[in-house]
């Protein structure tokens, strides 16, 4: 059968509430046209994230009831350990609460101000973690990834020139790590390549510098790996996982992606000396070595989920499935980045509404429309999330990119569901010209878009 079909059946079910297109006009303007102010029980569809968002698996809560709650050395994180020491294959494994957890005691340790730590592209609280002991986050994308429209089957990559170019130009500005984010998220979700992290990794320990990958969705890269790079067809993604996290020194985890978790990270090396000193800090603020400010039981889950994610059967379903989404609305002509992510189909909102200015906040535009159409919730990655204030100026500059994120929650909506969004986003394509932007009537001085109030402009 060439039909690619839920992997799974369906043993619990949690109510998502229908509302009508009155109520939700109602309900975004109450809102501030801003989707991050919904609550949760008026959204029909919630594509804000992947993040934490995913469905459990029977042998995930069934592993949660033998969680040991022990302060020390509890058998949950013995068995926490050994799934990512067996996965990751390093030695040392810190629990923490979530992914910047690992990235603030990461950062805090490694760098100094004025360092500078290169990227494919930095996720926001990594960067912001960077940027909080002053040093400098420098993002690094490979070109391909500035062609929103073209396929290109690694296009997460991070620029090899570029990074050369930092290492030996550094002048005496200390690199205490590079960092490649798998896959990458704010580039689109796409995936690096195999020869890509090893030229990084080769580059790196040619000049002492520990190579860290940003892990978040390492299942994904492994299967986009396995489908797309030549050599890696008949590989599990287990082995590929692994021959990604060997090219490495270390890594951070967020296990709220592909450790389908709704909670939990960690921080792994095979670097002792840090690793002791890593752990001073979570002792600090996280909790002891053995749970890092997480519940037995959350260890449970992500040591059961990170195999789970690499089940070759969940993987091809998982993939197909977010491209699914971006096939069906490219065909009618959405403007989406090709090809579609792992976890997410991002739309151009710069080409489906080229009537406004990016400070008319296009994104925003769509995020409200999907609302009110459908009841469904996206999340503007753009103007609002990117833009900054000119220091000479005193002007709003502009996000490179405007896009819409559409993430799909792991094993959470069914294919009928997914064709409701698509639907949903047509309808709104269909009658694009008549959309208008909008303007920020109040903002917060950091991390704006999660509060900004907007009015139509
Ligand atoms: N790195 C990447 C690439 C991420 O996508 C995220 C989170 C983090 C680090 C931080 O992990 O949330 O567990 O602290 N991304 C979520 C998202 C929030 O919606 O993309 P965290």
């Amino acid at each position: 059968m060439s039909r690619t079909i839920e992997p799974f059946r369906i043993k619990s079910v949690e109510p998502i509430r229908m509302t009508s297109r009155e109520e939700r006009e109602q309900l975004i303007s109450e809102a501030s046209y801003n989707v991050f102010r919904l609550p949760a029980r008026d959204v029909l569809i919630d594509l804000l994230t992947d993040s934490g968002t995913g469905a459990m698996s029977a042998a995930q809560w069934g592993a949660m009831m033998r969680g040991d709650e022990s302060y020390a050395g509890s058998d949950s994180f013995y068995r926490f350990e050994a799934a990512v020491q067996d996965i990751f294959g390093f030695q040392n494994v810190i629990p923490t609460h979530q992914g910047r957890a690992a990235e603030r005691i990461l950062f805090s340790t490694i760098c100094e101000p004025g360092d500078l730590v290169p990227n494919n592209t930095h996720f926001d609280t990594t960067r912001a973690n960077i940027e909080f002991v002053g040093a400098e986050a420098l993002d690094i994308p490979c070109p391909e990834s500035r062609e929103i429209g073209t396929p290109y089957p690694f296009k997460g990559d991070i620029d090899l020139e570029a990074l050369q170019g930092a290492i030996e130009g550094r002048g005496d500005r200390r690199i205490p790590l590079v960092m490649i984010t798998v896959t990458n998220n704010s580039g689109g979700g796409q995936p690096v390549s195999m020869a890509n992290i090893r030229a990084a990794s080769e580059l790196c320990r040619k000049h002492g510098i520990p190579l860290y990958l940003d892990a978040c969705r390492f299942a994904e890269n492994a299967f986009f790996i396995q489908q797309r790079e030549p050599g890696y067809a008949d590989k599990e993604p287990i082995d590929i996982a692994r021959e990604m996290f060997a090219l490495a020194d270390g890594c951070t985890m967020s296990a709220k992606k592909d450790g389908m978790a709704n909670i939990g990270g960690f921080l792994a090396s095979n670097d002792n000396r840090l690793a002791e000193a890593e752990r001073v800090l979570l002792i600090l603020t996280e909790g002891f070595p053995t749970y890092g400010g997480l519940a037995g039981r959350d260890l449970e889950a992500v040591a059961t989920g990170l195999y789970e994610a690499l089940d070759p059967g969940y993987l091809r379903y998982r993939i197909a499935s977010t491209g699914y989404l971006g096939e069906n609305i490219a065909a009618v002509g959405v403007p989406i980045v090709q090809p579609p992510g792992g976890h997410a189909v991002y739309i151009d909102a710069a080409a489906f509404l080229p009537q406004l200015d990016p400070l008319e906040y296009p994104g925003i535009a769509i995020t409200v429309e999907l609302y009110r159409e459908a009841g469904i919730r996206a999340v503007e990655i753009g103007s609002v999330m990117f833009g900054a204030i000119d220091p000479e100026s005193g002007k709003e500059r502009p996000a490179e990119q405007e896009l819409v994120r559409l993430a799909i929650p792991r094993r959470t909506y069914t294919k009928s569901q997914i064709d409701y969004v698509v639907e949903a986003i047509i309808a709104v394509y269909e009658r694009r010209e008549a959309i208008g932007g909008y303007r920020i009537v109040e903002q917060a001085p950091y991390l704006r878009h999660f509060t900004a109030r907007f009015e139509p402009s």
